[in-house]
């Protein structure tokens, strides 16, 4: 695969690298926004290459990726880890990295240098973090340190265990009140996108309406400004149960568990490697060499 050298400077995009405020532009156009994770270089080659606007590092990489349980355990340097990959081949989308949890709560100066280390260390365009109240702070402090920053609330996974578990948001007059409050005081902070996850669509809506940032929707219905889906349910990397607002475009576990069985079988049985597969030796050198190896025995 081919690899391409960016720089990570925040302040000056690579060449061809999506302007930022494009993406409001698109809102205004109401040409919709396509996001997807991605964690490593060949899925950001290929992201970039379907045209998506914008690649998330997401710490959704916990499980994933890195088999945990949920997105709590994943740590910053993991998340740097993942992003540096990323950013080496994502060209024109914009990377979003994501901030794990445990790297932003604790006060604002902790978030800036979070989401410093994402942009300098991981090469991440703009950052992304979870939670509106006292996480209005963060974002503003981000935002004022001239890194754009998306916010996300709704469904917000970090906190599934306070939410009371991976369930819907803003499912009564008051929570969905509450929600599109909280969506403006992250505008005004100076988030440039707002995550909408597990919303009842006409909810969604109400928001993006109200909003000049972008909404990009995971389980937020149609009237988002974009959509989010995560790499491994968009392509079926697993089987099993997948979110309800996931839409399998493939089932990529079935033809690599064929594919790896059919190389194991292969292996066994001798079918693998053929000619093809193997490196000549001229004859005369072969022929020395046997001749040395037969002196020697
Ligand atoms: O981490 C992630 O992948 C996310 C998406 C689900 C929006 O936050």
């Amino acid at each position: 695969m081919s690899t391409r050298p960016r720089s990570p400077a925040p302040s000056t995009p690579a060449p061809g690298k999506l302007p930022l405020p494009e993406l409001i532009e698109m809102k205004r156009r109401g040409d919709k926004i396509a996001m997807v994770t991605a964690y490593d270089a060949p899925a950001a080659l290929l992201a970039d290459e379907a045209g998506v606007e914008l690649i998330l590092v997401g710490d959704t990489a916990a499980m994933v990726m890195l088999g945990h349980e949920s997105t709590v355990p994943v740590t910053l340097d993991e998340m740097i880890f993942l992003t540096r990959a990323v950013t080496r081949s994502a060209r024109r989308p914009l990377v979003v990295g994501d901030l794990p949890f445990g790297s932003y709560e604790i006060s604002d100066e902790q978030a800036v240098a979070s989401a410093i280390r994402l942009v300098k260390e991981g090469g991440a365009d703009v950052v992304k973090l979870e939670g509106a109240g006292r996480m209005v702070s963060r974002v503003r402090a981000i935002a004022e340190s001239n890194i754009g920053v998306m916010a996300h609330v709704g469904l917000t996974p970090q906190s599934a265990t306070k939410l009371g578990g991976f369930r819907a948001q803003g499912r009564t007059a008051e929570a969905a009140l509450k929600l599109r409050a909280d969506a403006l005081a992250l505008q005004d902070a100076g988030a440039f996108a707002l995550v909408l996850e597990a919303v009842p669509a006409q909810v969604a809506g109400r928001i993006t309406e109200a909003l000049a940032i972008p909404t990009i929707g995971i389980g937020a219905g149609a009237d988002c400004d974009g959509q989010v889906l995560v790499w491994h349910d968009l392509l079926g990397m697993y089987s099993g149960r997948t979110p309800r607002f996931v839409k399998r475009y493939a089932q990529l576990s079935d033809e690599i568990g064929t594919a790896l069985a059919d190389y194991v079988a292969d292996v066994r049985g001798g079918a693998f490697p053929e000619e093809q597969h193997t490196y000549a030796i001229p004859d005369d050198e072969l022929a020395r060499f046997e001749e040395a190896l037969s002196a020697r025995e």
